[in-house]
């Protein structure tokens, strides 16, 4: 059956093909560390599951719900963002809970593009802003983000270009997949530069709890609300990636125009999911730090296994994964990902899929147990290392 053209250069997503041949490997008995994807490995609080179990056993919360979410999720959303972003938004008008942050973004590009529409997408960026652009018509205009510039957009170099129609701007601090943190003054740019074009800025911010003490919102910007969307989630922050919660915030005409199409792709989500999540959403400080001292740990791990494999880093990310400068050795980041498959069986993602300006890195991913890590380090150790050893000592 022939595809409609609007599936024209959009391939499967990277890591579904990706952990398909993994599948197949491990299938060949070659057991796999798949250090790749950024799934997180540990439960939510016991207090969740809890509030999951007890409303899903109760007979009247299994029908439709609200397609504007159940309004005690939408008012922990407004605590949660009051007492950690320090933004007040209405509950009522200003907040829409999602199915997980990836399907705003996809909501938000059918609300407003139409065919030709230029969005900025961060280059390297989630691949997922890519492909909702292309999927609803859009053309993607890519901004460079570079490790000299601490990753945050180059102003100039966008005023410079035409920006007559562009319409969106995908912006995501901390930065996946580089770990890099906004400064309050890369949002303020932001929210001028917007003003000044008469662009919507789309932030995506669902990693600001993790390795970060200090969790920022565009909104704290003043008159962000006029020209910004921001998505978060709670895939990240609280364990809870496969449950598929997240929320945008904004305007109240903005939360209006995206429902106009999101009431039109689904009819609610569970009911006890909700009420769990909100549960989670009060969470105290010490849940946040529980967490970060086990990513803590891990992330000496992968250090070690960098710098076994001679790549350079910066140790001021945040976020759930290390973003890595590859040796000159390897072509790129897909040569040393390839090698480290296949030779080692440990699977890391070459950053060349986030676009080319991640071509020479690679990026390990913080979900794993500290034994997966340590064994990671003894197969690379024993295959790579000792090989580019011997082949040293021969010259
Ligand atoms: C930058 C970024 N945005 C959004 C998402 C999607 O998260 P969610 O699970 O909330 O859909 C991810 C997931 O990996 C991500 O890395």
């Amino acid at each position: 059956m022939a595809t409609a053209n609007r599936l024209e250069g959009i391939g499967e997503y990277y890591f579904s093909t990706k952990l398909r041949e993994i599948d197949e490997l491990n299938k060949q008995g070659r057991n796999i560390i798949n250090l790749g994807i950024g799934s997180p490995d540990l439960p939510p609080h016991p207090a969740v599951i809890q509030t999951l179990q007890e409303e899903a056993a109760k007979p009247n919360v299994h029908g439709y719900q609200n397609y504007k979410g159940a309004p005690a999720l939408r008012n922990a959303f407004k605590d949660w963002y009051q007492q950690w972003y320090g933004v007040t938004l209405n509950a009522d008008t200003e907040i829409l809970p999602l199915m997980g942050s990836k399907e705003g973004i996809m909501h938000i590009c059918m609300t407003y593009l139409d065919a030709g529409d230029q969005v900025l997408v961060p280059n390297p960026g989630y691949p997922t802003y890519r492909s909702a652009v292309k999927l609803a018509g859009g053309v993607c205009i890519d901004y460079g983000l570079k490790a000299e510039n601490n990753y945050a957009p180059d102003f100039e170099a966008l005023e410079n270009l035409d920006l007559s129609k562009v319409k969106l701007m995908w912006v995501n601090y901390p930065h996946m997949p580089t770990g890099q943190l906004a400064t309050a003054n890369v949002f303020s740019k932001l929210v001028a530069f917007a003003r000044k074009h008469n662009i919507l800025i789309c932030h995506d911010n669902p990693y600001s709890f993790i390795l970060n003490d200090h969790p920022a919102s565009i909104f704290s910007v003043e008159g962000a609300r006029d020209v910004a969307i921001e998505l978060n989630s709670l895939s990240k922050s609280h364990n809870m990636a496969g449950w598929r919660v997240g929320v945008l915030c904004a305007a109240k005409e903005r939360v209006d125009e995206v429902l106009r199409f999101k009431t039109n792709m689904d009819s609610g989500m569970f009911l006890p999911l909700q009420l769990a999540a909100a549960k989670a959403l009060t969470l105290g400080r010490e849940w946040y730090n529980e967490v970060n001292a086990i990513y803590a740990e891990r992330r000496q791990k992968v250090y070690e296994m960098l710098d076994m494999l001679q790549c350079t880093y910066s140790r001021e990310q945040v976020g759930l994964f290390v973003w890595a400068k590859i040796p000159a050795t390897y072509k790129n980041g897909y040569e040393l990902s390839d090698a480290v498959l296949y030779e080692s069986n440990v699977f890391i993602t070459p950053g060349g899929i986030f676009g080319d300006g991640g071509d020479g890195f690679i990026r390990i991913s913080l979900c794993g147990s500290l034994t997966r890590f340590e064994e990671a380090i003894e197969r690379i150790k024993k295959t790579i290392i000792e090989t580019r050893d011997a082949q040293t000592a021969s010259r």
